[in-house]
C-alpha cells in the first residue's frame, strides 16, 4: 500500500507532484506528504505534509515555495504509527528525505543500533530508520548510490522507495525490493511510481525495477545500477506507457462504487469475449486437481469458481488463503496447477504464494486485472479480466469479471478434457452470453434493493446464509457490508445456521438468505423459518417466485434463470444484488463508501 510518485523536468514538479498522488490514492489516504529541492530557495529543501488526503496537502503547499523542478511524494496507509503529520512521509534527517511503501521488519533492532550510535528519532514509523541508515554510509564517503546501496544491506522487509538528497538538485534516487516500483521516461525529463498506470499521462515509456535495482532518474534519462555497478537497460525492459482502460471519473453517479457496480455488464461481457481465445496451458486441461490462492473478495471468486469446476470439469479444487499458503514449508502431493486471482496482481500475500509455488517447481497460473502487473510478469501463464480501472476500494465489477473468466476457462477445460461435449459447451457459453442483460436487470432494480436495506436500520451485526455456491457469495456479501458500513457481518453455508449462528438471532438481526429456485429451495425456506421463530429480519434474495416459497418475507427478486449455465448464472446475479445492499445500507449510514476506514485499494503489504 502507499503511493509513491516523483518527478525531475524543467517544470515546477509541485503541480505533478499533486496531480500524481491523486491517482494514487487509491493505494492509502491517511495522510500525505512531498519534498522538493531548490538551491535557489531559502533553504534547499521544502518538506509539507498533511493529515488526510491530497486535497489537504494541496491546502497546506499553499504560500511554500514552489519552484523545484525536482521532487518526490506520497500518499500513506498507515502501518507502523498511526496517521499523524509526524508519522507521515517523507521522512527527513541529515538532508536525506526518504519516501517508503511497503514494512522494514527489522526496523527495532535498527532503531535500537542507530540508537547506540547517537542517533535520535522523531516518529513511530518503520521508515524513518533509512534516512538515518543513508545518512550513515554517505558519512563513509559513500555517493548517493552508494550509501542507498549500503542501507539496503541492512534492510529486511519488502520496500519501495524514493530518495532526494539537499544537496543534490540534478537527481532523484529509487530503490525496491519486493514491493514494487516503476520509473517512466519522457521528453522533459523523468518520473517514477508506485503504479505503472500513474505514469501513463506524462511518460512514452517505462520500466519495471527489478528487485535489488536503483534507479537514478535525470532530467535526460534513467540510469540502473546494482550494488555492484551500473547495469546497461536492456531496451526490450521498456514498455509503452499505458493508461489504465475506463476512465476514472465517476461522472453524474454519486459514488464510484455504484458507477462501477453500473458498469458489470459491460465488463462481463468484454471479459467473457478476452478468455474465449486465450491459450489454455497442459497444465490446466491434464491437472488432477488445482489449488486456488487468493486474499479477500478474490478468495470468494476462487471458492465460486472452484465449485463449478468440480462440477463442470470434474476437476477437485482447494483455495487457499495466499497469507496462509505462503507460509508453507512445503506442499504436498503430486505437481499440480496453483491459480493466483488478484484484481490489483500486487498484493503482497498472493504475490509471495506465487513465489512459493514457482519455487516447489509448481505450474503457476495469475488472474489479474491489471496487465502490467507484478503477477503477471512472474506467473507462467496470465489470463486477464477486463474490468478496467475500479477506484472504489471495495471490489465490485473486478469480482463479477473475475468469476466470467472463471466462467469461460472452467467451459474450455470442461471440453478440452471432455467433461463436457462441443454442443453442451456451446448452449452454456450462451446462457453466459445473456448473463449481462440479466445483470443489468439486476442493476436497473437498485431502487427496491435501496428498500430493503432499510432492514439493516441499526442493526449492529448481520448474517448471510447461502448453499453450495452461493455460501461462498454469502461470504462476499457478508464482507462488502463490513468493509463499506462498518457493520458486523458473517457469511455462512446456511445449513451452518443450526449449528450455532442461530444463537445470535435476535429481533435486531437481519439475515439475507440466499435460495434461489431449485433443489434447495425447500431447504431454504426451513432455514427462513428458524430465523423468523426467533424475529430475526429476514430477506429472502431469489428468482423464485418468492412470495409463494417463503410468504410474509421481504425479497429482493432476480431474474429467473432456468438455462444449462443457470448454477453459473446464480450466483453472479446474487453477487451484485448483495454489492447494491450494501452500497445502501453504508450510504444510509453517511459513510464514504468509495473509501472505507483503515483500508485501501491494494495491499502490498504483508
Ligand atoms: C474487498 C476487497 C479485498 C480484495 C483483496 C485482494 O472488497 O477488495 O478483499 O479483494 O484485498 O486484492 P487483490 O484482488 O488485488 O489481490
Amino acid at each position: 500500500m502507499c503511493g509513491i510518485f516523483g518527478v525531475i523536468n524543467g517544470e515546477p514538479a509541485a503541480p505533478k507532484l499533486l496531480e500524481g498522488l491523486r491517482s494514487l490514492e487509491y493505494r492509502g489516504y491517511d495522510s500525505a506528504g512531498i519534498a522538493m529541492v531548490d538551491p535557489r530557495g531559502s533553504a534547499p529543501m521544502t518538506v509539507v505534509k498533511a493529515i488526510g488526503g491530497v486535497d489537504r496537502l494541496a491546502d497546506a503547499l499553499r504560500g511554500r515555495p514552489a519552484d523545484a523542478v525536482l521532487g518526490i511524494a506520497h500518499t500513506r496507509w498507515a502501518t507502523h504509527g498511526q496517521p499523524s503529520v509526524d508519522n507521515a512521509h517523507p521522512h527527513v534527517h541529515a538532508g536525506i528525505a526518504v519516501v517508503h511503501n511497503g514494512i522494514i521488519e527489522n526496523h527495532a533492532a535498527l532503531r535500537a543500533s542507530l540508537g547506540a550510535a547517537g542517533h535520535s528519532f522523531a516518529t513511530d514509523t518503520d521508515t524513518e530508520v533509512i534516512p538515518h541508515l543513508i545518512a550513515v554510509h554517505r558519512a563513509e564517503g559513500r555517493d548517493a548510490v552508494g550509501a542507498i546501496a549500503g542501507a539496503m544491506q541492512e534492510l529486511s522487509g519488502s520496500y519501495a522507495i524514493a530518495v532526494v538528497f539537499d544537496d543534490d538538485p540534478d537527481a532523484l534516487v529509487a530503490a525496491r525490493k519486493g514491493s514494487p516500483l516503476v520509473v517512466g521516461c519522457a521528453r522533459d525529463g523523468a518520473y517514477l511510481s508506485s503504479d505503472a498506470a500513474a505514469l501513463a499521462p506524462y511518460c512514452d515509456k517505462v520500466l519495471a525495477l527489478d528487485d535489488g535495482e536503483i534507479a537514478v532518474l535525470r532530467r535526460d534519462g534513467v540510469e540502473l545500477r546494482r550494488p555492484e555497478g551500473k547495469i546497461r537497460i536492456d531496451e526490450s525492459r521498456w514498455a509503452p506507457a499505458r493508461a489504465s482502460t475506463g476512465a476514472a471519473t465517476r461522472g453524474a453517479f454519486a459514488h464510484f462504487m455504484l458507477k462501477e457496480i453500473d458498469e458489470q455488464p459491460d465488463r462481463f461481457a468484454d471479459t467473457i469475449t478476452a478468455n474465449l481465445k486465450a491459450e489454455i496451458p497442459n497444465a490446466l486441461v491434464e491437472a488432477r486437481r488445482i489449488t486456488f490462492v487468493a486474499c479477500g473478495s478474490s478468495a470468494y471468486a476462487a471458492s465460486v469458481a472452484s465449485a463449478w469446476l468440480e462440477d463442470v470439469a470434474g476437476i477437485p479444487c482447494k483455495v487457499e488463503i495466499a497469507s496462509e499458503f505462503r507460509m508453507r514449508r512445503r506442499i504436498p502431493g503430486e505437481a499440480h496447477p496453483v491459480v493466483l486471482i488478484s484484481q490489483s496482481g500486487e498484493t503482497a500475500d498472493t504475490l509471495a504464494a506465487l513465489r512459493l509455488a514457482k519455487e516447489q517447481g509448481l505450474p503457476t497460473v495469475a488472474l489479474v486485472n491489471v496487465a502490467a502487473s507484478q503477477m503477471a510478469r512472474e506467473a507462467d501463464t496470465v489470463f486477464e479480466t477486463r474490468a478496467g480501472k475500479e477506484v472504489s476500494v471495495a471490489a465490485t465489477k473486478s469480482f463479477t469479471a473475475q468469476l466470467a473468466a472463471l466462467a469461460v476457462l472452467c467451459l474450455r477445460i470442461a471440453v478440452l478434457r471432455g467433461s463436457i461435449d462441443e454442443t453442451q459447451a456451446r448452449l452454456m457459453l450462451a446462457d453466459l452470453r445473456a448473463l449481462p442483460q440479466h445483470i443489468a436487470t439486476v442493476v436497473a432494480g437498485a431502487g427496491k434493493i435501496a428498500q430493503a436495506a432499510e432492514r439493516f436500520e441499526g442493526a449492529r451485526s448481520a448474517l448471510y446464509l447461502g448453499r453450495g455456491s452461493s455460501a461462498a457469495v454469502a461470504c462476499e456479501g457478508a464482507l462488502k457490508l463490513k468493509e463499506i458500513s462498518y457493520v458486523h457481518a458473517e457469511g455462512y453455508a446456511a445449513g451452518e445456521l443450526k449449528h450455532g449462528p442461530l444463537a445470535l438471532v435476535d429481533t435486531a438481526m437481519p439475515v439475507v438468505v440466499l435460495g434461489a429456485s431449485g433443489p434447495v429451495l425447500e431447504k431454504t425456506a426451513s432455514a427462513i423459518a428458524e430465523v423468523r421463530a426467533r424475529g430475526g429480519r429476514v430477506l429472502h434474495v431469489t428468482d423464485a417466485d418468492g412470495a409463494a416459497a417463503t410468504p410474509d418475507v421481504p425479497h429482493v427478486v432476480l431474474p429467473r434463470m432456468t438455462g444449462p449455465a443457470a448454477a453459473i448464472a446464480v450466483p453472479v446475479l446474487e453477487c451484485v444484488a448483495l454489492q447494491i445492499l450494501a452500497y445502501h445500507v453504508a450510504v444510509a449510514r453517511g459513510i464514504n463508501v468509495d473509501r472505507p476506514r483503515n483500508l485501501a485499494k491494494s495491499v502490498t503489504v504483508e
